[in-house]
């Protein structure tokens, strides 16, 4: 790998098909060390008498078969003999140290060794690696299940990446790795850790991603401030207690993810700070409200995921939304917000998916939500909603059924508005005294042959269903079906 590090965090939504994943790289500036930074050429053309340090060779032999790589230990000179997984760096003696070592099939271009699973372990001769930067480790000791040995402390402020993923680690993680003093990425996630997040890990100066998502911790999120954190997962746990206000000063944050956990208390209002954040996902959690005001200043925010919480006493400021810009998704259901749909919302050009069901909104959908020509999904379902429906033909079609808006007490569509198959929503027309022949008619006068053939398929399926219920204001979709039905022979 090239010396300087490079490091690409995806962060995905994956619980949203539609929501592209935000990509963030990071660069680091060389790091002081006693290993020749610079480009690698590798050993091809290595020539005469460069080798490879003969007690990390034997360091590595053994954490080979430790983990029942038994093959490694046939290669004479294991920096020459270029597997994936292995990267060395020469001193200025042209003696080659080993300076990252990885395993686990991540993905089909990240071919690393993977780990005989039944009986693979962390050996204890990773200490003897004083060069090493990069420890990783996937899916290596999952049948076999142990602790995260403490003697990894013992790596001291060489090391920078700790990744032990998805290895069904258990216990508690060890106080020891306290001792890592310059790490840049901490990524634990998917183990079986329980007890508490320790409060000495502390390479503040250095941290760039900590990731204890998916374990069993319990206890509080200590009251960290990291300068150049970038990335903070703790989600998927049994985290207990209030946000921590101090990670407000946390001002490289670009996500932050507490989601399934028990935290309660409010969102601190030092979070207005986090200029730089894209992510935010604290949902099915016990927050309270108010809502977050203090959000609106995140100016970068990208994803604001609160859904699970039920902060909704006040009705949220109808200007909150003003500062977030760059906002892509919106994902507020099941919160038991109360009062309008703040119009702020439908002046963010970027939405793509909003999710504000399962609330009590009240009064009607802001007639500004016609101009998010961005969203693709909208849900506003199981609401108090009343009055016209803003959108236009277009934006119906459009979402499709990713437009839902059931439930509700009393939202209406205009005939003109592309709303045929609002039988299946239980929506009727505003105007539903007149008689709806007269302007179905009118509309299909309106129509080019295109949007016509559409009309007929939409309402061919709405008309199926409207054996369960026909009510009166409908019968003019119906009547639009058997006309065009009529025509078409
Ligand atoms: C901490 O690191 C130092 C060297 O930096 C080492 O001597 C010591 O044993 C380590 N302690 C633990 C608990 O790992
Ligand atoms: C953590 O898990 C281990 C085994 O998985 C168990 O022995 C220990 O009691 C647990 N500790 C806590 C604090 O729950
Ligand atoms: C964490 O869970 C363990 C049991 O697994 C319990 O003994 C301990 O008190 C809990 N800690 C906190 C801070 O709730
Ligand atoms: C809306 O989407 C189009 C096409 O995906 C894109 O070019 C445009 O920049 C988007 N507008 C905003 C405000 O995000
Ligand atoms: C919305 O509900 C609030 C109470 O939550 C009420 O005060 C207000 O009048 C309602 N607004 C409309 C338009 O129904
Ligand atoms: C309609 O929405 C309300 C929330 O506003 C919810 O409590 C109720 O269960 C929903 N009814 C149905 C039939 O889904
Ligand atoms: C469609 O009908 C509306 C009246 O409902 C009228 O204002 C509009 O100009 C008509 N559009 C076309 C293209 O005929
Ligand atoms: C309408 O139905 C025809 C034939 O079944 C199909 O080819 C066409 O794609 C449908 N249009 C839409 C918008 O679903």
């Amino acid at each position: 790998m090239a010396a300087n590090f490079t490091l690409f965090l995806v962060i995905f939504c994956a619980f949203f098909q539609l929501s592209r994943p935000f990509t963030v790289i990071m660069t680091d500036s060389g790091v002081p060390s006693t290993l020749i930074d610079g480009p690698q050429t590798g050993f091809s053309i290595n020539k005469n008498g460069a080798r490879t340090n003969p007690q990390e060779q034997d360091a590595v032999y053994d954490i080979m078969r430790a983990t029942g790589n038994d093959w490694a230990t046939d290669i004479p000179d294991v920096c020459r003999g270029r597997w994936h997984g292995i990267e060395c760096m020469p001193d200025k003696d042209n003696v080659y140290h080993i300076v990252s070592l990885s395993f686990g099939a991540l993905s089909d271009d990240t071919a690393f060794p993977t780990c005989d699973q039944t009986k693979s372990y962390l050996s204890e001769s990773i200490t003897k690696l004083p060069h090493l930067r990069t420890l990783f480790f996937y899916r290596c000791f999952t049948c076999n299940p142990q602790p995260i040995p403490k003697f990894l402390g013992q790596l001291g402020s060489t090391l920078q990446t700790l990744v032990l993923r998805e290895n069904r680690h258990i216990g508690s993680i060890p106080a020891e790795l306290g001792n890592l003093t310059r790490l840049r990425v901490l990524d634990l996630h998917k183990n079986n850790l329980n007890g508490s997040v320790p409060v000495n890990i502390r390479p503040g100066t250095t941290l760039r991603s900590l990731d204890l998502s998916g374990n069993k911790l319990n206890g509080s999120i200590p009251a960290f401030s990291f300068p150049v954190l970038n990335v903070l997962d703790m989600s998927q746990n049994l985290l207990m207690g209030s946000i921590p206000f101090t990670l407000g000063s946390c001002q490289s944050l670009v996500k932050i993810d507490f989601s399934h956990n028990r935290l309660t208390g409010s969102i601190p209002d030092s979070f207005s700070g986090l200029k730089e954040l894209i992510l935010m996902d604290v949902s099915y959690n016990r927050l309270s409200g108010p809502f977050p005001t203090s959000l609106s200043s995140l100016t970068s925010l990208q994803a604001l995921i609160l859904k699970g919480n039920q902060m909704g006493s006040t009705a949220i400021p109808s200007d909150c939304f003003d500062g977030m810009k760059d906002l892509m998704i919106l994902v507020l259901l099941n919160m038991n917000l109360h009062g309008p749909i703040p119009e702020s919302l439908g002046r963010l050009n970027s939405l793509r998916v909003a999710y504000l069901d399962g609330n009590h909104f009240n009064g009607s959908i802001p007639s500004n939500f016609r101009d998010l020509k961005n969203v693709s999904e909208l849900r506003l379902n199981d609401n108090h909603l009343t009055g016209p429906i803003p959108f236009g033909r277009e934006m119906v079609w459009k979402m499709g059924r990713k437009l839902r808006l059931n439930n509700n007490s009393g939202l209406c569509y205009n005939a003109n508005n592309g709303f045929e198959d609002a039988f299946d929503r239980g929506i009727g027309l505003c105007d539903a005294h007149k008689p709806g022949s007269a302007r179905t008619v009118q509309h299909l006068s309106n129509n080019t042959d295109g949007d016509m053939t559409t009309t007929i398929n939409v309402s061919a399926g709405a008309v199926r269903k409207t054996s369960v219920s026909v009510r009166l204001s409908q019968l003019a979709s119906l009547f639009l079906f058997i006309l065009l039905s009529l025509q078409g022979k």
